[in-house]
């Protein structure tokens, strides 16, 4: 078999059956198949597309080209989630413990943020003395006791992903959708849950700009979680503000806190009943959204999942009394507010832009070896819809030094945008995939 050949036959339109796309993926692994072939191959799937066969068989050849996680010795239904990504998204610091107070296990492989904020393993980690690396031992000894673990991604979890993943960002083929979809299913599925279920931002900012391409990537997740005989559900999300109010490492463990207490509500809250809604149901400990959306309120105003959270971050070495005295997080020396210049309605805030203040304060990466400093970050005061007068804060800036919290307070008038009669919101949950 020739890389060449089948390069050409995607680029006539064919379809590449089984074992010429298992050799492809094998051959790319190992080196064998040259950066130059397979950049060629993305772009031809980008432009002709794949069917369903097709991208379930690149899935799971990316899928075993690595470690391939075995839950079995955890008992119960295991559940996990994915988002394609978003500023402030902290979802998984207050889903994960929900549901797993309402007894869904959680054992669940997360990666590290480049760009923006931190990931899911940035923001833990600003929680003292929380590790993320455990043996798998450990893991799955955790998930047992404590029906919940939240570790990094190990470096052997789906590593034709990492590469493809790499190549695709240099040369203008991440967004297609069979290259998305066994990029996120390749990696949910070799962390072994059950029932999947994944979140889809749509909007400017988001990889699908439009609803209609957005419901075709959440259609395809599921058709493909469900051929590789997983439960799985997507729900598709606007994306045209930052999630929540904070977006920083521990900005958003405190934010994280306050919505498992049951005080603050709003899209972050409303995301994660319906995301926990569908892992209830698809796991079958729900009949209906409705009560699963009742245990899930149920285990906030319980104190049970904020207890949960609590319950993770102690087995996993960290203070929990850091959840109850959140003083004990990393605190930034200095903090600025963002006066509004105007008096109206906001009516957009650019969420990469609020993103890359963040980031430029330390609270993200530009590199892969940059460090992150915890404390910083931006808590938004205002959101979409919301009506200001002069003078009001917009925002406030936690800076580690004052000149990076002045360039920041700068950038971010630039965030806001505004309008002098009501705004109108698209509903920020668009759709729930379920076929
Ligand atoms: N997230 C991934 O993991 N892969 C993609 O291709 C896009 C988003």
């Amino acid at each position: 078999m020739r890389m060449t050949d089948l390069i050409a036959k995607k680029r006539d339109g064919g379809v590449l059956d089984t074992e010429e796309i298992r050799f492809m993926i094998r051959g790319y692994t190992d080196g064998s198949i040259p950066d130059y072939q397979m950049s060629a191959m993305c772009m031809a799937i980008l432009l002709r597309g794949m069917d369903d066969r097709e991208v379930l068989d690149l899935t799971m050849s990316m899928m075993h080209s690595g470690e391939v996680l075995d839950l079995s010795p955890i008992e119960g239904v295991k559940a996990d989630k994915h988002s394609t990504g978003g500023v402030g998204d902290k979802t998984s610091l207050v889903l994960c413990p929900m549901v797993s107070a309402c007894g869904l296990k959680v054992a669940k492989m997360s990666g590290r943020g480049l760009g923006h904020t931190g990931g899911t393993i940035d923001k833990l980690e600003s929680i003292p003395g929380f590790s993320t690396s455990l043996t798998e031992e450990q893991f799955f000894d955790n998930v047992n006791r404590h029906g919940i673990a939240i570790i990094g991604q190990t470096a052997d979890l789906a590593p034709a992903d990492k590469k493809l993943y790499a190549l695709r960002d240099v040369t203008g083929t991440v967004p297609s959708i069979p290259l998305i979809v066994s990029s996120v299913m390749s990696k949910k599925l070799a962390s072994g849950a059950d029932v999947i279920v994944l979140d889809v931002k749509c909007g400017d900012g988001a990889f699908m700009k439009s609803p209609e391409d957005a419901e075709e990537l959440a259609r395809s997740l599921t058709r493909i979680g469900r051929l590789a005989g997983r439960k799985c559900a997507a729900i598709i999300t606007d994306m045209d503000q930052p999630l929540g109010f904070a977006v920083g490492n521990a900005l958003e463990v405190e934010e994280a806190i306050r919505v498992l207490s049951g005080q603050e509500e709003g899209d972050l809250l409303e995301l994660c009943l319906v995301l926990g809604s569908c892992m209830l149901t698809e796991a079958g400990f729900a009949a209906s959204d409705g009560e699963a959306r009742e245990m899930l309120l149920d285990a906030v105003r319980s104190g049970r999942a904020l207890d949960k959270l609590a319950e993770m971050v102690e087995a996993q070495g960290g203070d929990p009394e850091a959840l109850r005295h959140p003083g004990r997080l990393p605190q930034a020396a200095y903090r600025y507010e963002v006066p509004s210049r105007v008096t109206g309605t906001v009516s957009r805030i650019h969420a990469e832009a609020v993103g890359l203040v963040s980031m430029k304060l330390g609270g993200g990466r530009a590199t892969k070896t940059d460090t992150i400093d915890p404390a910083v970050g931006v808590v938004l005061q205002r959101k979409l819809g919301d009506p200001v007068q002069a003078g009001d804060s917009l925002a406030t800036v936690y800076a580690s030094d004052p000149d990076r919290g002045a360039e920041a307070v700068a950038l971010l008038h630039d965030c806001f945008e505004f309008s002098d009669g009501p705004v109108a919101r698209p509903p920020f949950i668009r759709k729930i995939v379920r076929d």
